[in-house]
């Protein structure tokens, strides 16, 4: 996850496609119940940030979220219908549970994963990995020919997600985030190559 971002004013901002509704039907996880991607807007910001702060041990603040927002950046929602005996989420009216949420940035010719959240309750059931393959998706379709992420060096899950979907190490960023009692972790920087076939990526 990318340090918190500040506003971006800059002119592609208003120019980004927003992520549209879409039913996604989707092999394995979600097989038992039908998903969505939604975008995620300004109502949403409550319930993302509970599993914002369930997630992370320094997590985003809710001003955080709503700065991506502002800023014009992709920011989707992974939501999908309860199963039986399963409630909706906290603050959700539709009825369904949030799953996961992402949050991307995109450059001239390459897409920043700023943000990819699982929320507890549902992980390791394969949705980031789903999120991970429409990220992919979008982004070449917007002509993108990599992705870029940061990762705290000691984020064993996530590493082992990016690494398992093919992103490759090409730095590490000293002292990036801000770890508790005045101590700071590295990030390290993961780019995964769009124009490789499947998932498998090349440093550039
Ligand atoms: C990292 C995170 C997004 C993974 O989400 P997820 O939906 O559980 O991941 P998936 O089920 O798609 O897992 C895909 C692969 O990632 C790896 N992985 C995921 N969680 C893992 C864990 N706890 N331990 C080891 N490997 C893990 C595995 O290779 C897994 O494949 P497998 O289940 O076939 O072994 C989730 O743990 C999360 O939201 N963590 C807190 C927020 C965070 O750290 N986000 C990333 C910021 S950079």
């Amino acid at each position: 996850m990318a340090q918190s971002p500040e506003p971006d004013t800059t002119p592609h901002a208003s120019r980004v496609p927003v992520w549209t509704p879409a039913d996604w039907p989707c092999a394995d996880a979600a097989a038992a119940r039908r998903i969505a991607f939604v975008p995620m807007a300004e109502a949403d910001l409550d319930a993302v940030h509970a599993v914002e702060k369930l997630a992370y041990t320094h997590p985003w603040t809710r001003k955080h979220l709503a700065d991506s927002l502002t800023s014009g950046y992709p920011a989707v929602m992974l939501l999908g219908e309860t199963l039986p005996g399963e409630a909706a989420s906290p603050g959700r009216t539709d009825g369904r549970v949030l799953l996961g949420y992402l949050v991307a940035m995109p450059g001239v010719d390459e897409v920043h994963l700023l943000n990819i959240t699982v929320a507890p309750a549902h992980q390791r059931q394969g949705w980031a990995r789903f999120m991970l393959d429409a990220l992919v998706l979008w982004s070449r379709g917007q002509g993108a020919q990599w992705l870029w992420l940061e990762v705290r060096q000691g984020n064993v899950p996530a590493r082992a997600l990016y690494e398992s979907y093919g992103f490759v190490q090409v730095g590490l960023r000293r002292g990036y985030y801000p770890a508790g009692s005045f101590q700071r972790e590295d990030a390290v920087v993961m780019s995964l190559s769009l124009a490789a076939r499947g998932h498998g990526g090349e440093a550039p």
